[in-house]
């Protein structure tokens, strides 16, 4: 048993985040699957939503916020989050995150839904820097550790107390250590989760192999609520190609004057949908392509930015200009080829604005949650302001509690004694297949009452086979995640079987209507 301060697991941007905020005062260990680079944060792109210029007022970014998300957000957080937005910009550029300036103030960029220029970025390739600058002042703070190479499994709570007291309290959690096969118990006074999304529970996603909703699944398994799982965002612009099948082409590209053209009539679709046209909210423009493609029987759409001068698309998007090049796309002189892809999961664990999760001593940050700030659909670029918001919260509801924090009991180590080495992985992987191919064709963009109920069938059926599997073979990443992505599934239909209307990212064939009444869809454990 190792037990430190306070636990996060989770090192993108909510993770990093509330580590700095708290260990002036305590001593935090952060865990991470994989690589510390290996979330979401590293890959974003366009940027970060923030009102900074004059003409700007909170009340267009709240409005603008709440239109995207079809009034499903709380407005609490909507305000909560947007406010503070200015102040975590500083303190990324304390940081040293070299955002883009011209003549002097910062570089404002636009995406869609958004009524005004409000996007702070560096280049086209955001996340990586903000990560960067994350890390770079993690490792240096001694009272940061850094674990990568850890799966956690489980929250730890009262049932695994040595000598259990009754309590639900949450004391830490079970990694596996991925360099040396082994279950450790980590404990603390506080846990808090900063897991990313649930995007791979979907076969075409733009979102890095790890986003397997493990915190998600270890929350609701552990008694938390749950909420809006159906919103599940996609992505309208995500690269076609073969070879590479997750590269995301940002929506700065159709902010900055790119145009999506139906590639077999030639024309130009999105002002016969929305009146913002390819600056509509996401839901809509995804909606149009996914159309238009299945109308006339097409392999992608055309995103075409050729028209404006070469300086200025390769000086905006000079990695996205580059990966494209390498793969004899030239941006400049003709369009590329994109289609909708699974991008952000708007739901999640249920949290209060200072990051507290139903269960004590458990909180919660980032895209993993569900903080009421996205409502039906998240507004572009308000996703690393929520984790930077709500890291920040976390960590000071927790200083500000701190001597109410019992230190942790002994608890039970991982019980391997009737487990063996599994002798049949391919169970795994064909498991891993058929839920993202079923989530994809039954959950998607479109839905229909009997489709969900297709796919809660087959999630029922493989239940039993996964549980069956996880109680007797020793637990390896591939199985720990395949059991999350499961549970995902899983809410992510409950959920969307139970909005009986069309509201943001969920439209079914069956309910068109959008109810006057804007609900939250809430699963209790
Ligand atoms: P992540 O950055 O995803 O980090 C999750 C962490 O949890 C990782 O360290 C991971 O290893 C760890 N973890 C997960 N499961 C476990 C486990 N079982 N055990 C241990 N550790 C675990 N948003 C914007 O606002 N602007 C953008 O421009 C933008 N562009 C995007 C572009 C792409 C291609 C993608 C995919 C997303 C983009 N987003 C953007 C969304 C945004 O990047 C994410 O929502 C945000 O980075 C999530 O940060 P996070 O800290 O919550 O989680
Ligand atoms: C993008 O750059 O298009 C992604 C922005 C976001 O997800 O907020």
């Amino acid at each position: 048993m190792i037990t430190s301060d306070v636990i996060i697991v989770g090192s993108g941007a909510a993770g990093l985040t509330a580590a700095l905020a708290l260990a002036d005062r305590v001593k935090v260990l952060v865990l991470a699957k994989g690589d510390l680079t290996g979330g979401s944060t590293a890959w974003a792109q366009g940027g970060i939503a923030a009102v900074l210029d004059e003409g700007d007022t909170f009340e267009n970014h709240i409005r603008d916020t709440m239109v995207a998300g079809a009034g499903l957000n709380r407005l609490e957080t909507v305000e909560f989050v947007i406010e503070q937005a200015p102040h975590a910009i500083q303190r990324l550029i304390d940081l040293g995150v070299p955002f883009n300036k011209e003549a002097g103030d910062l570089h404002l960029t636009r995406e869609g839904g958004h009524s005004h220029r409000r996007i702070v970025h560096v280049a086209d390739a955001t996340g990586w820097a903000v990560q960067e600058a994350l890390l770079k002042a993690a490792a240096a703070h001694p009272n940061v550790t850094l674990l990568p190479h850890q799966s956690c499994i489980d929250l730890i709570t009262g049932k695994h107390e040595e000598r259990y007291s009754g309590s639900g309290r949450v004391w830490g959690v079970y990694a596996l250590n991925e360099k040396t096969g082994k279950v450790e118990a980590h404990t603390a006074r506080a846990t808090i989760l900063a897991t990313g999304g649930a995007g791979r529970v979907y076969q075409f996603s733009t979102a890095p192999r790890g986003a397997t909703g493990d915190g998600i699944a270890m929350a609701w398994r552990a008694g938390a609520r749950v909420g809006n799982m159906e919103m599940m965002q996609f992505h309208p612009t995500c690269l076609y190609n073969l070879d590479v099948k997750n590269f995301l082409i940002t929506e700065a590209v159709r902010g900055e004057g790119g145009r999506l053209i139906n590639p077999k009539s030639g024309h130009r679709y999105m002002p016969d949908y929305d009146e913002r046209a390819e600056l509509a909210p996401r839901d809509i423009v995804a909606r149009a392509n996914d159309a238009e493609i299945k109308r006339d029987g097409l392999d992608f759409v055309h995103l075409d930015i050729s028209h404006q001068p070469p300086e200025f698309v390769r000086e905006h998007f000079p990695n996205i200009y580059e990966k494209l090049i390498g793969l004899g796309i030239d941006m400049t002189k003709g369009p590329i080829p994109v289609v909708p892809a699974q991008h952000y999961t708007c739901g999640g664990v249920m949290i209060d604005l200072a990051g507290r999760t139903d269960l004590p001593g458990l909180y919660a940050a980032g895209e993993c949650t569900e903080s009421g700030l996205h409502g039906a659909n998240r507004l572009a670029s308000n996703s690393l302001l929520e984790c930077f918001v709500f890291g920040e919260a976390a960590a000071k509801d927790i200083l500000a509690r701190w001597d109410s924090f019992e230190a942790p009991p002994t608890v039970r180590g991982w019980d391997e004694s009737r487990v063996t080495d599994s002798d049949e992985e391919v169970i795994i992987k064909q498991n891993w297949t058929e839920i993202r191919r079923f989530m994809w064709n039954y959950v998607g963009i479109v839905r229909t009452t009997k489709r969900l109920e297709r796919a809660a069938h087959r999630i029922q059926m493989m239940f039993g086979e996964i549980e069956d599997y996880y109680g007797h073979f020793r637990v390896s990443t591939d199985l720990i995640e395949l059991r999350n992505l499961l549970q995902c599934a899983d809410l992510i239909v409950r959920s969307a079987l139970s909005r009986k209307e069309s509201r943001g990212l969920h439209y079914t064939l069956d309910y068109p209507e959008t109810l006057a009444e804007p609900k939250d869809t809430v699963l209790v454990p």
